[in-house]
């Protein structure tokens, strides 16, 4: 709303004011809304002064965490950019008013973040509610407090059906392909590994590779982020925890001729997953093992059968470090202090 209105509206109260008659409360409606308005302005401006200017030298803020702040810290917090948050949108605005006082409460859509002792705290994905207190002061409205709620903060850990890391089957009790995973987190990439010949060897991939050239591959394996954050903490892999390997041919040429040497990432020859879930289709021990079909662009399949325990879960049981997982072989969790 611009500032001409604002103006108008002064003149409106002052005028009538100076018949002794009292404001009219749409009026008065308005200056609060403005008010508010202009406030978030300053905020997302981190104008310390201008904010400053609409809040009284009582006002107290209650931040979402409950901690109680005078005007001073409040505006701290904004001089040492403790808070930034570089844009406020209001909506929901209810105001209502009592004579000199008003209450407000918005639905502040809010992008940056704030630094407490407790920790960062982005508000991008976290709407919450202000409620806010005002009095008339000579022309203006002053806050006195500020309340700010957040709304709960979105499930996390792996015991919600809609948790994008979580199994899931489809009706034939294969697995469906996980969505995602290199956003997951990347624990360590193995170079052409080829596993002993006195070891089964299982799937097509890997009895190819022992049939003709020295094989060259990567192999990129990721781990589900809670399931990542879980073994940080026990150092134990929950249930359920799924491991991604994305294999790729080692390259050496490149479309443009650019390198002289060394090997890259060129198509995809594989797509694995190592799932820990005792409540799986058929259930059984506790890791089963995958591979997705790829098609000749190296799409892979929607779903994917788990193989024989024989197969795949031995070879891991026996040699792998840490329940059934290389742990040995991925640095992101080998190397933990
Ligand atoms: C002979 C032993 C052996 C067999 C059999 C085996 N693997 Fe593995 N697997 C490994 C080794 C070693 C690694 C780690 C090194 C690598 O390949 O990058 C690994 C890693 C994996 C990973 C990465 C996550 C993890 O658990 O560490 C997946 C997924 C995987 N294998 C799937 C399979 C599937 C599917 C089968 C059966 C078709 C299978 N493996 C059979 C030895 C084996």
């Amino acid at each position: 709303m611009s500032r001409s209105l604002t103006s108008v509206s002064l003149v409106v109260v002052l005028g009538l004011a100076s018949f002794g008659l009292p404001a009219l409360a749409g009026d008065a409606r308005q200056e609060v809304e403005e008010t508010e308005r202009r406030w978030a302005e300053a905020v997302e401006r981190n104008d310390v002064d201008a904010i400053g200017r609409f809040l009284h030298d009582d006002f107290t803020f209650v931040n979402p965490r409950g901690v109680l702040l005078h005007r001073t810290e409040h505006l701290d917090d904004f001089r040492q950019k403790r808070t930034v948050f570089s844009k406020v949108e209001l909506s929901e605005v209810e105001v209502r008013i009592y004579d000199d006082a008003a209450v407000v409460t918005s639905r502040p859509k809010i992008t940056g973040y704030a630094v407490t002792p407790a920790g960062k705290t982005t508000f991008d994905a976290r709407p919450g509610r202000f409620t806010d207190t005002l009095i008339r002061s000579g022309m203006k409205w002053l806050a006195v407090a500020r309340h700010m709620s957040l709304d709960p903060a979105p499930p996390s850990g792996p015991s919600t059906q809609n948790d994008p890391a979580r199994p899931r089957y489809t009706s034939q009790g294969e697995l469906e392909l996980p969505s995602g995973f290199r956003s997951w987190i990347f624990v360590g990439a193995d170079l052409s590994p080829v596993y002993k010949p006195d070891l089964p060897e299982s799937t097509r991939r890997e009895r190819q590779r022992h049939e003709g050239e020295p094989p060259g591959d990567f192999h990129n394996i990721y781990v589900d982020r809670e399931s990542y954050d879980a073994y940080l903490k026990t150092r134990e892999f929950p249930d359920p925890t799924i491991l991604v390997m994305e294999v790729f041919r080692a390259e050496r040429k490149d479309a443009k001729g650019i390198l002289k040497s060394g090997q890259f990432e060129g198509q995809r020859i594989g797509l694995e997953a190592a799932v820990k879930d005792r409540n799986r289709p058929g259930g059984g021990v506790p890791w089963a093992y995958y591979a997705f079909e790829l098609d000749a662009a190296g799409k892979p399949a929607k779903s994917a059968p788990a193989f024989p325990d024989q197969s795949c879960y031995a070879c891991h049981l026996k040699h792998a470090s840490k329940d059934n997982v290389w742990v040995q072989f991925y640095p992101a969790l080998r190397d933990l202090e």
